[in-house]
């Protein structure tokens, strides 16, 4: 069984890739971090909460980072809403559930001290919580197995022209993560934008007739119709494909560089640089996931996802 962490900041797509995590039996999913990113902390942790009692997850849920490293919050709520994932159905019910009494800082660190080299923490969040966890604890960086993310991309940008929003959200802690030495697995906007959901996929999850489907399809057909209200344009899928290559990796295909975070420019802040001549202009700090086959990704991902919703 492999090891995991989840550090998320729910979101719809989180939400989807806490389900494929839950159902991948090859999994040993230890905890749950909360952070800041498409809403404020509390609505993330709410939603992740909603989550836990509404869809049976079992790992423990921390509270963690509320604010970035440095300078001001920046949220998708513009695109998202107050509560960072819309509906066009029934929202999911309110909950009675609290997280973990323990920070979700300090609740990482332990998790791996206890499990030296064994944890793969998958990062589909700003990565505040993480960077964090290295400053407070430098004996863990060495202790970790991977880092999985997705942010960046080795092209366009998505909350801005050059960046992606988990970068985006905090460049300070990305920047320091980049630089920790933890192997990174970085799956960026090139790789997500070559598996897209089209409304047919919405159709299939309205198809099911079950309370949880129907829950899951009011806020899938919200996300896909992000792309273009009339849901004619497809849209990517982000944070799952870090749950597909954690169950098919034989299906992604990575290539070697060394990933900067641009910290200061005024166009570029928060720009994934990937170098990708190395070792001869730098040394490689990350795996980055170049290309995938999408239709056959998307029939796995949507096959499980029927599965566990029927
Ligand atoms: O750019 C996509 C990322 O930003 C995803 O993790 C999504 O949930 C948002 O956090
Ligand atoms: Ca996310």
């Amino acid at each position: 069984m492999r090891k995991i962490w989840l550090d998320t900041d729910p979101g719809f797509d989180d939400w989807l890739t806490m389900l494929l995590l839950q159902a991948d039996t090859a999994l040993d999913w230890l905890g749950t971090s909360v952070v800041a990113g498409n809403a404020p902390l509390e609505a993330t942790l709410d939603n992740a909460l909603r989550i836990q009692q509404h869809f049976a997850l079992t790992a423990p849920i921390y509270a963690g980072c509320e604010r970035p490293l440095m300078g001001r919050s920046e949220t998708a709520q513009n695109i998202l809403g107050v509560q960072g994932m819309r509906s066009t159905g029934v929202p999911l019910p309110a909950t009675t559930l609290v997280p973990e009494g323990t920070h979700a800082v300090h609740a990482l660190i332990d998790a791996v001290r206890r499990h030296p080299g064994e944890i793969t923490i998958v990062a589909i969040a700003p990565l505040t919580n993480i960077a964090t966890a290295l400053a407070q604890a430098p004996d863990i960086a060495p202790l970790i197995a991977e880092i999985v993310l997705m942010g960046g991309s080795t092209d366009q940008g998505n909350h801005t022209a050059a960046a992606e929003f988990n970068i985006y959200a905090d460049p300070e802690a990305a920047n320091r993560v980049f630089r920790s030495g933890v192997p990174l697995r970085m799956f960026g906007l090139n790789l997500c934008r070559q598996i897209r959901i089209r409304q047919t996929e919405v159709q299939r999850i309205q198809s099911i007739g079950k309370p949880r489907a129907d829950w899951m399809a009011g806020y899938l057909d919200a996300y896909q119709r992000i792309a273009s209200a009339d849901g004619a344009l497809p849209m990517p899928l982000y944070d799952p494909v870090v749950a597909l290559y954690l169950a098919w990796p034989e299906l992604f295909q990575f290539q070697s560089a060394h990933v900067d975070i641009e910290l200061a420019g005024t166009y570029t802040r928060g720009m994934t640089v990937c170098e990708f001549r190395v070792p001869r202009r730098a040394p490689p700090n990350a795996e980055v996931a170049m290309s995938i086959d999408g239709p056959r990704a998307l029939g796995l991902l949507m096959d499980r996802l029927a599965a566990l919703l029927s």
